[in-house]
Parts: C-alpha cells; sequence; structure tokens
C-alpha cells in the first residue's frame, strides 16, 4: 500500500493543449513516485470571469466524496515538474511545491508567494476554511490563502531549489482583475435626507 492517498484538483477551463500534456506527463511522473493518486479537472462553465480558489475549493469537496484522501495538491494543469524527487505528497507543514519555476528564472518572485502549485495535509486545510470563494479574475487568490494558513502561526515549508523545479507551459498572460469601483454593482433600496444624515439603504 502506498503512504500516500492524494488528490490533485486541477482548476481549469479552456486550455486543452495544457491538460493533455499535463496527463500524458503527470501519470508516468506519479506512477514513478508510487503513490496513490486521483487527479481532478475541475472546469468552469463559461458565465463569469475565472475563479481558481472557488474551484480549488469545489474540488475539495468533491474529491472527499470520493475517497478519504488525507493529502490534497492545488495545482495549476500548465505546471511541469521536473525532479521526480518532488514527491507529490504531504509534508508537517503546507508546502509550496512551485518554488522554482523557469519563467521566474527559477527564483521565488516574493518570500510570500503561496501560488501555481500547494500541498497541504486535509486536516490543515479544513482548518483554515480553504480558499476564499470571492476571487473572482486573475490574483490575489493565493495570496489570501498564504494569510490564512500563516494567520495560526503555521510555516510554510519548500524543497530546495533543484527538486521545487517547473516549467511553465506557455500561454498569454491573463489581465489582473480590477475588482473595485469599475465592476461595483448595487441597488439603492432607499435614501433618505434625514435631519441629522443621510441614509442609503443598499442591495449588494
Ligand atoms: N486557468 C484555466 N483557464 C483560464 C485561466 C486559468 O484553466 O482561463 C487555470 C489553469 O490551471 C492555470 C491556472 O488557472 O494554470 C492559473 O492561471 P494562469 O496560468 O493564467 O496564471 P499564472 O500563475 O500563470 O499567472
Ligand atoms: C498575484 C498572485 C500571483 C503572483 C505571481 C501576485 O501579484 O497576486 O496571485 O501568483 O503575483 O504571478
Ligand atoms: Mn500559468
Amino acid at each position: 500500500m502506498s503512504q500516500h492517498h492524494v488528490a490533485l484538483i486541477i482548476p481549469y477551463r479552456d486550455r486543452l493543449k495544457h491538460l493533455r500534456d499535463f496527463v500524458a506527463y503527470m501519470h508516468p511522473f506519479l506512477q514513478l513516485q508510487k503513490l496513490d493518486y486521483r487527479i481532478f479537472i475541475i472546469e468552469q462553465t463559461n458565465r463569469r470571469p475565472f475563479n481558481r480558489a472557488k474551484l480549488f475549493n469545489v474540488g475539495f469537496k468533491e474529491a472527499e466524496k470520493i475517497s478519504d484522501f488525507h493529502c490534497y495538491i492545488f495545482h495549476d494543469v500548465d505546471l511541469i515538474p521536473t525532479n521526480v524527487n518532488n514527491i507529490y505528497g504531504c509534508t508537517q507543514f503546507p508546502r509550496h511545491m512551485s518554488a522554482n519555476i523557469d519563467i521566474f528564472e527559477y527564483k521565488l518572485p516574493y518570500a510570500d508567494i503561496l501560488g501555481g502549485a500547494v500541498a497541504i495535509l486535509k486536516e490543515q486545510f479544513v482548518e483554515v476554511n480553504g480558499f476564499s470563494n470571492s476571487f473572482f479574475g486573475w490574483g490575489g487568490e493565493d495570496d489570501d490563502f498564504f494569510n490564512r494558513v500563516t494567520k495560526n502561526g503555521s510555516k510554510i515549508c519548500r524543497f530546495g531549489p533543484s527538486v521545487s523545479k517547473y516549467i511553465m507551459l506557455s500561454h498569454k498572460k491573463e489581465k489582473p482583475s480590477t475588482d473595485g469601483l469599475n465592476s461595483l454593482k448595487y441597488t439603492v433600496v432607499q435614501l433618505e435626507m434625514l435631519p441629522l444624515y443621510t441614509r442609503v439603504l443598499v442591495d449588494i
């Protein structure tokens, strides 16, 4: 029996070439590591901007129904690990797996980055209440996850630079999410100019 019972959760939409390359590469890679694993592709329908973090939460919930995985790996579809010693299992602390990616010159872009690929024990993921559901569009959801994980004093673990090596399959850069004033939607239910203040009752 393998020591590792792992669910790989992949957020996905409209990157078929990457998906094909990813599964073709990852199955032999994971089998070499003698893991007990299952790959879940969590695909978002077309209606709204892409929400990577919410897809991860959905993946966790659906995987949980299928088997009692003790370790979850939240993983982009375009990241290809190049060192077979980069074990796809969980460590004592949540592990940032993709610390050294070719497009970032194999260096960490900043110390607190937790994007790309992360391995985390089921209990730890539940403890931090998973990811935020509210990051539509590109960016920020992984930084929010870093805050969730480290808030309770947990450390982040990384393997050394020769092990945590990845190449990113090429794609055009998504526009960063511009959530804010320009995407604000609300309905004023009541507006009253009262003697002491103006009251605006809103449905948001
Ligand atoms: N993704 C996707 N379709 C999209 C946008 C993102 O499948 O239209 C998934 C895919 O797994 C991708 C990940 O979300 O690898 C992160 O997005 P992206 O690669 O654009 O972000 P990067 O980290 O390269 O800036
Ligand atoms: C974004 C992250 C992203 C990182 C590296 C940051 O500015 O908030 O979501 O992973 O850049 O691209
Ligand atoms: Mn990418």
